[in-house]
């Protein structure tokens, strides 16, 4: 059950419980802003509780505390923010992800988190992080169990003066929750119920809901169109592949024309070149990069950043059968490059090769890709960074600060010319895997080959598309990673300027 989240300049009195920020002062926990003692909480006892119990105001720690005041006044979630001087956004989402935790089997919550909100940071935005914070914190996939421990908060309030902006910010978050619930839900589902064609049908329902185009191939126009990876990848599987395209076309004069391109593999076996056992484990993760694609489109027209956006859902299950492509097998990709698949569980370039040409053709002015694309990725950077390649600095830093705003982290990796070679096939254009190493960047570089010069933009979420370890606002499982950030980076979007290629990760080229 969705919670609802609303802003308001005062604790409303049905509040049952209320989150209160506390800092660590130069003599130990300080409760932050007056909107405690405006409630009717005596802080002075407050304080005092917390020192008692040793309270020690870490970022995202909690405390309750009842009884405090005047019979009517709300009990207390005290929530540590830390150093003030080093409060960003993350924190008052983690903060505010805490207090829902903490306040788990409540119904109705107030949260003065914001009041924490140093000056320098916009008012609006730090609402946002509040409100994300407390919805993302909320979600948990239940779909399965009989007795689910579901979070039984009806109401959030976030408490702030600010206005306008305040309740703008506010309702942003909640709809880019909603939006990251529904990735989550999507890469939590099994296997066995979430098909291409499942996926498909889910994509033309939330479209239609949204109120985008939406267009789904099968896998006889993708076989006629010259989709040979997708049609390839999907071939072995007695559920077929699906090519989805999503269209978001804003009021007004767009500032540009975005596409996302996401790996959808519904179920990633390996193929014929079979993962072993627990290889396969997490591998209904493997259309992670799908899901957040659709999720980013489903929220779009409620957000409506002036940006035309298409979007490519490169569907498939990678499965091992008498019909299914080997290793040696020749494709060929929907702009004429020929593939030579030498290992046939390095199927996502197969796929997004097909999604990444479409959105090319498009002439659009900037792409972005999100993949579960290489367990290297993961052993680089672990399970909470994902990897960022491209061809063109400018949009690569564009995209990499939209992360940094959303709280989502990323890295830049190089796509260095010189391995470019390792993809070199003695009877094909290219082969689809580089050498022994650094297996993120080949991969980088297969994808390069489908995107013509148009600024492009990679994420490899193999890692943080789903984790095993909870944090305040993402519990363990499909986190939804990259909504927050593609919306981030529609929102702020300019065209990538120049030709933009980088020296910086070509540096032995003669
Ligand atoms: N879906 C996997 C990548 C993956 C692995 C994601 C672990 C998340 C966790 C991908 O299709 C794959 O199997 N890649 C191979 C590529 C190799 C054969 C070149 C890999 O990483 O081993
Ligand atoms: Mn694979
Ligand atoms: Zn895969």
């Amino acid at each position: 059950m969705p919670i609802t989240i609303t802003a308001a300049n005062a604790v409303p009195d049905d509040a049952e419980v209320v989150g209160v920020p506390v800092a660590e002062g130069s003599n130990g926990p300080e409760v932050v802003g007056g909107g405690a003692a405006a409630a009717g909480v005596d802080v002075d006892a407050l304080i005092a509780r917390l020192v008692a119990e040793s309270f020690d105001p870490k970022v995202g720690a909690t405390a309750l505390v009842a009884g405090l005041g005047d019979d009517d006044a709300p009990s207390v979630i005290a929530v540590g923010m830390g150093d003030t001087s080093a409060l960003t956004l993350d924190v008052l989402r983690r903060a505010s992800a805490a207090v829902v935790r903490a306040a788990w089997k409540r119904t109705s919550v107030a949260t003065l988190v914001l009041d924490a909100a140093p000056a320098e940071l916009h008012r609006g935005s730090a609402a946002q992080a509040v409100a994300e914070g407390a919805a993302l914190a909320a979600y948990r996939f239940t779909r399965f169990k009989s007795d689910p421990d579901a979070c039984t908060i009806e109401a959030v309030t976030v408490v702030g003066k600010g206005g306008k902006p305040v309740a703008a910010g506010v309702e942003r978050g909640a709809t880019i929750a909603g939006g990251v619930a529904l990735a989550r839900d999507l890469v939590n589902t099994p296997p066995g119920h979430l098909s291409p064609v499942a996926f498909a049908d889910i994509a033309v329902e939330t479209a239609g809901a949204a109120g985008i185009e939406v267009e789904v191939i099968d896998e006889k126009q993708a076989a006629k169109m010259g989709l040979g990876g997708i049609a390839g990848v999907g071939q072995g599987s007695d559920n077929p592949p699906r090519l989805v395209k999503l269209t978001y076309t804003p009021e007004g004069k767009a500032r540009g024309h975005v596409a996302l391109v996401g790996k959808g593999i519904t179920f990633d076996s390996g193929g014929l070149s079979l993962k072993t056992g627990e290889g396969m484990m997490t591998m209904k993760t493997d259309m992670s990069g799908a899901a957040a694609v659709l999720a980013t489109m489903s929220i779009l027209p409620a957000l409506a950043p002036k940006v035309a956006v298409t979007a490519f859902l490169c569907l498939a299950e990678n499965m091992p059968s008498g019909s299914a492509i080997r290793p040696g097998d020749v494709l060929k990709i929907r702009n004429g490059t020929t593939v030579e698949v030498l290992n046939t569980d390095a199927e996502g370039r197969l796929v997004l090769a097909d999604g990444l040409s479409l959105a090319a053709e498009e002439g659009v002015d900037a792409i972005v890709d999100l993949a579960t694309l290489t367990g290297a990725c993961l052993v680089a950077l672990g399970p909470t960074i994902a990897g960022l390649m491209g061809n063109h600095d400018g949009w690569v830093d564009a995209v990499g600060e939209a992360a940094g705003r959303a709280g989502e982290t990323v890295w830049h990796l190089p796509l260095p010319g010189d391995y470019r070679k390792m993809l070199d096939s003695d009877i094909a254009d290219l082969k689809n895997i580089g050498g022994k190493h650094a297996g993120a960047l080949p991969a980088g570089l297969f994808l390069q080959e489908f995107v013509g010069d148009v600024p492009w933009v990679h994420l490899d979420i193999a890692g943080p598309a789903s984790v095993e370890e909870d944090q305040p606002h993402v519990p363990k499982g499909g986190t939804g990673f990259g909504v927050r950030t593609l919306i981030e980076a529609l929102a702020g979007f300019a065209k990538p300027k120049g030709r933009g290629q980088t020296a910086r990760q070509e540096p032995t080229r003669a």
